[in-house]
């Protein structure tokens, strides 16, 4: 068979990894050529594309990012992006689409395996692990080992000058990093998108541990997090390519309010795209290798409009169209292990 790939959205740690597992078997056990299209759709709209093999892939694994490049962009953007997708699948011959991306790139996935442009299957890849229907998705291992060990880092500054570090996470609009480096790291408290916060009561907590000797404290906010209605004025966002609100900010929101409301000295630090940056984790890695093996057995299984994801410790395929319906927000129980040591 012609497979294509393509990596879209974000990058994050272990795009590569899929690649090299997904060219490993497709060239050695399937006889496939393999079709890498550059920076997302871009290349598929443009007819952009290297020819992945499993020797061009060595000494991939490790490293971090797409060597296919990435980008926001989709077919269905522009006026003709359609009919240029369907005449690069038609003048290559691709028989499968293997799609590697967050939730947007894998709802265009969708959309362009139910328009009938090419047979599609999806790798859930975010930071963020929004993805329903998966248990994690690749990249998240990696950014909590990431934002832990920067939150480390943060108690000892914190301690030597008995300060308030309030430390900013990225996420979306889902609080899975916060929560999992918050607990990771021993945070004070930890604000996520799922529950508005109220920044009194912060301000409270804070000045409790004050009172009973502890004069430093780790407040980690996801960029995503939000006050409760009314209780602080927030600028306006832009959005990017898909769409998507552009966060980041609300860390430094959170400091200035504690300090005023504590007097309290308080810095913020952002952590940002050092999240989504360098070598997978090894998790991620053994992850990413499965994702890719099991994502091109699917396509010599013909079980398209299908998604690779974890379940109960195994890599299985799903409907495409279940994963993409609803965002994966926080589990509950997680939060309340969290709050049991909040002060
Ligand atoms: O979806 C992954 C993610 O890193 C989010 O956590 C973050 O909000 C967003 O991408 C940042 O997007 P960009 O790379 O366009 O700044």
């Amino acid at each position: 068979m012609r497979v294509g790939v393509l990596t879209g959205g974000g990058d994050c740690p272990g795009l590569n990894a899929v690649l090299r597992a997904i060219t490993r078997k497709a060239e050695r056990e399937y006889g496939d050529e393999v079709f890498g299209f550059l920076d997302g759709w871009r290349g598929v709209m443009e007819n952009d594309y290297e020819v992945l093999t499993v020797e061009g892939m060595r000494g991939t694994l490790p490293r971090g990012g797409t060597i296919l490049g990435t980008s926001r962009v989709t077919p269905y953007m522009s006026s003709d992006g359609i009919d240029q997708a369907k005449a690069t699948i038609t003048e290559l011959g691709i028989d499968a689409l293997i799609v590697i991306g967050g939730e947007g790139t894998l709802s265009c996935g969708l959309q362009i395996h139910n328009d009938g442009v090419v047979p599609v299957v999806g790798v859930p890849k975010t930071i963020d692990n929004d993805i329903g229907g998966t248990e994690l998705t690749f990249g998240f291992d990696t950014a909590v080992d990431i934002a832990t060990e920067a939150i480390d880092r943060l108690h000892t500054t914190a301690e030597s000058h008995d300060r308030v570090m309030v430390v900013e996470v990225m996420g979306r609009h889902v609080g899975h990093i916060a929560l999992w480096a918050g607990i990771a790291g021993g945070a004070t408290m930890t604000l996520i998108p799922e529950e508005p916060f109220d920044i009194q009561a912060v301000a409270e907590a804070v000045s409790r541990r004050h009172k009973h000797g502890k004069y430093s404290s780790i407040i980690v906010v996801a960029e995503g997090a939000q006050p409760i209605p009314g209780t602080i004025e927030l600028a306006d966002y832009s959005v990017d390519q898909f769409g998507h609100q552009r966060l980041g900010g609300i860390g430094s929101v959170v400091a200035a309010e504690l300090e005023a409301r504590t007097g309290y000295e308080t810095r913020v630090t952002v952590l940002g795209h050092v999240q989504r940056g360098g070598t997978p984790s090894a998790f991620d890695r053994v992850l990413c290798t499965w994702f890719g093996i099991e994502a091109i057995d699917a396509v010599h299984e013909k079980n398209f409009g299908s998604m690779v994801a974890l379940q109960s410790g195994e890599v299985v395929q799903m409907p495409l169209a279940d994963a993409v319906r609803e965002l994966k927000t926080v589990n509950p129980r997680l939060h309340e292990v969290a709050k049991a040591f909040f002060p």
